[in-house]
């Protein structure tokens, strides 16, 4: 994959991957209560509860390692790896990318409105701040797709 250029076309730039490096000390202090919240969402329907029989704890982990990567490393070796085993762990035991879509667009507004909270980051730092995070969520969300 020439992940330069699929960078380029998504409009992923430097100053992205700077503001997201920027914005995590915000953001990490809050995952804990957004992954408490994710799972709880998963657990409200059929579809999803019955897909998740390992052990929550781990899961939590997993993601908190995953999002880690996103904003530290953005679209490095270990985020891109990490991004196909995702895309292993889900689509390989038959989970249709309509529920992986709809979870993750729960958690990117989640981090969207951290960012964009009156009187944390403000102004035109915090629109960069959600423009970089809905970039980097597509892109990662568009890579886990290549296992297909
Ligand atoms: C409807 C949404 C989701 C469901 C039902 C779901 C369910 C699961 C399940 C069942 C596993 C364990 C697979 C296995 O090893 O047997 C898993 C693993 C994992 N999930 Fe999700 N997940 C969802 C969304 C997400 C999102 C949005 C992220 C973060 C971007 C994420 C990150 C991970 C990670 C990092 C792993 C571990 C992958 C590995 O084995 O290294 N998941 N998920």
């Amino acid at each position: 994959m020439d992940i330069a250029n699929r960078l380029s076309f998504a409009s992923f730039s430097p100053e992205d991957r700077r503001t997201l490096a920027q914005v995590w000390e915000w953001i990490s202090s809050k995952m804990p209560g957004i992954l408490d919240r994710f799972y709880e969402y998963l657990n409200m329907f059929d579809e999803t509860r019955s897909m998740v029989r390992v052990d929550v704890g781990g899961l939590k982990k997993a993601q908190m390692r995953h999002w880690n990567l996103m904003f530290n490393h953005s679209f490095g070796e270990d985020h891109v790896a990490s991004i196909v085993r995702i895309g292993e762990a889900h689509y390989g035991v038959g989970m249709a990318p309509r529920w992986y879509i709809a979870g993750y667009q729960r958690i990117m507004l989640e981090l969207m409105e951290i960012v964009g909270r009156p009187g944390l980051i403000g102004g035109n730092r915090a629109m960069a701040a959600t423009r970089a995070i809905g970039r980097a969520v597509m892109l990662d969300l568009d890579r886990s797709f290549a296992v297909l």
